[in-house]
């Protein structure tokens, strides 16, 4: 499978940690953000990597990881508006034609490995598997800019082993069920994309996307092991870091010496 991470968007809620630079290369424990969704492909055997990040920005986050990954020769996409995930995910197409893809955004932190996710997908005739953790109840919900309160994420109601619904940021959440920032999607992703109309946030929702595979009957899911947060506002970055700092952080540092031979990483943080 080649692999994108998704780093685009605007990074409001983490204003001012972004008034100068991209959301992704904001500090989560020692690293940038960036490193924990490149560190969910890596483990899952992905070396085929492409990155999309806003114009803004975009000189920042190719300037960090070609400096600090140097054996990675990433593909770089621009989505000039941060119009919405699935759209982000359309300006990488040029490289990802062909085969099965995994997505994750920029901003989520995954503990497990999805190795065995990734080869159960490849192996199936599933056209996309969503990734499910139910979200913790003093981080589920947030009030919208016309002062409703809404669950905060992807939510999606499960019956008989089967996704039966996915709505983004309802009001009324069918379940406590989150579709986590990790998506394995088949080629029939961009057409997908190509029908999608903005939301009514003005956004290119990628739970559109998953949900015309639903209505196909070829989505699957998978529950995920162990710790998951997105790292976007000040609040779900706290409990990140809290997290990664016990936990993930040193396995991401140990692969990050080990496989760059970085003496400068191994002499402040090995
Ligand atoms: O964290 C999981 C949630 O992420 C899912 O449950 C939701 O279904 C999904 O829509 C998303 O919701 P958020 O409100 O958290 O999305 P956010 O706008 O924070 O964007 C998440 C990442 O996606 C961000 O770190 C970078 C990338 N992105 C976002 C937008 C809006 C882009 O690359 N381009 C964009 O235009």
């Amino acid at each position: 499978m080649k692999g994108v991470i998704l780093a685009g968007g605007k990074g409001t809620r983490l204003y001012p940690l972004t008034a100068s630079t991209n959301k992704h290369l904001v500090a989560i424990g020692d690293v940038p953000m960036i490193e924990y969704p490149l560190h969910t492909l890596r483990k899952m055997g992905i070396n085929d990597l492409s990155v999309v990040t806003g114009g803004e920005h975009f000189s920042d986050v190719q300037r960090y990881l070609s400096m600090v990954h140097p054996s990675i020769n990433f593909s770089y996409y621009c989505q000039t508006n941060a119009s919405g995930i699935a759209k982000a995910l359309e300006a990488a197409k040029p490289v990802l034609n062909g085969g099965k893809i995994a997505v994750v955004l920029g901003d989520n932190i995954l503990e497990e490995d999805f190795t065995d996710a990734a080869r159960e997908f490849e192996d199936s005739d599933l056209g996309a598997m969503l990734f499910l953790k139910p979200g913790r109840e003093d981080d589920l919900y947030f009030t919208d800019a016309n002062g409703i309160r809404r669950a905060r994420f992807g939510i999606v109601e499960v019956m008989g082993g089967k996704v039966i619904s996915i709505e983004e940021k309802p009001v009324h959440p069918k379940s406590n069920l989150v579709s986590v920032g990790l998506y394995f999607y088949d080629q029939t992703v961009f057409d997908k994309i190509k029908t999608l109309k903005p939301s009514s946030r003005g956004e290119y929702e990628i739970t559109g996307v998953s949900d015309l595979y639903l209505q196909e009957g070829r989505l699957g899911y998978h529950l995920v092991n162990g710790f998951w947060g997105d790292a976007g506002t000040f609040k779900s970055r706290a409990i990140c870091e809290e997290f990664v700092k016990q936990n993930l952080q040193a396995e991401v540092l140990e692969e990050m010496i080990e496989r760059e031979n970085d003496e400068l990483l191994k002499k402040n943080l090995g």
